[in-house]
């Protein structure tokens, strides 16, 4: 297995890898169309850890452009070289804090996310840290097109009932669907069936797999 220092030298080299220090970093705000060289619809797959479902969608939807975004250098790496591998040229990755999302995508840029076992955050006090939590949901409203779709995957009862509730008391959420086992329902369909590292591992431990979407107004 490759150290993280050499994973993140060849980061530095693989044109799927925006990252802080790269030239490209500074200007990619409003200019992702030049950088995929179309003007296809961009979608983003957030906490993409080794990018499953940034390389899974790319495949399904030649047509669309996908952006896994994380902050460890070391597990982009590894969807980078996915996507490489199966010359994917409407994939790509972002390494930054999903916080500083606005410094990378312009307003109405992105065209939906996906929201892919994120880190539960259980404490109350971490609450701000959930990626639905209302400071992150006003984020995702900023860059995203009116009409997209968020999309969530979990394991966790708490964050999926705690996302639900968040849903419920927002007044610019509609069409939102749901479903605490994934893999019995009528919302499994073929982008529901990517799986991540994550989702394996706590569906190999008899883990019910819980699914969110919804839209903004
Ligand atoms: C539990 S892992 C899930 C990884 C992958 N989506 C999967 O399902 O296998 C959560 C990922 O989110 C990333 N992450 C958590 N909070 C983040 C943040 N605020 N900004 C960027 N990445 C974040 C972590 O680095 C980690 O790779």
């Amino acid at each position: 297995m490759r150290s993280k220092l050499a994973r993140f030298a060849e980061n530095a080299q693989r044109k799927n890898v925006v990252e802080p220090g790269k030239p490209i970093f500074a200007t990619i705000r409003g200019n992702w169309s030049s950088y995929f060289e179309n003007d296809h619809p961009i979608v983003l797959e957030l906490g993409c850890g080794h990018g499953e479902y940034t390389v899974g969608l790319a495949t399904l939807h030649p047509h669309n452009n996908f952006v896994g975004v994380d902050v460890k250098g070391a597990r982009i790496w590894k969807g980078s070289r996915d996507a490489e591998a199966l010359q994917l040229s409407n994939a790509a990755f972002l390494r930054i804090r999903i916080l500083q999302l606005q410094d990378s995508f312009a307003k109405h840029e992105v065209a939906g996310i996906w929201i892919t076992f994120p880190d539960p955050h259980p404490k109350e006090s971490e609450e701000k840290r959930r990626l639905t939590s209302p400071r992150f949901l006003e984020i995702y409203k900023e860059v995203l097109q009116p009409g997209s779709w968020i999309h969530l995957k979990t394991d966790n009862l708490a964050l999926y009932e705690y996302t639900l509730e968040v849903l419920r008391a927002s007044m610019d959420i509609h069409n939102v669907a749901y479903t605490d086992n994934l893999y019995r329902s009528d919302l499994y369909g073929l982008e529901q069936q990517i799986e991540t590292t994550y989702e394996q591992k706590f569906a190999r431990r008899g883990i019910n797999i819980k699914y969110v979407r919804f839209q903004f107004r």
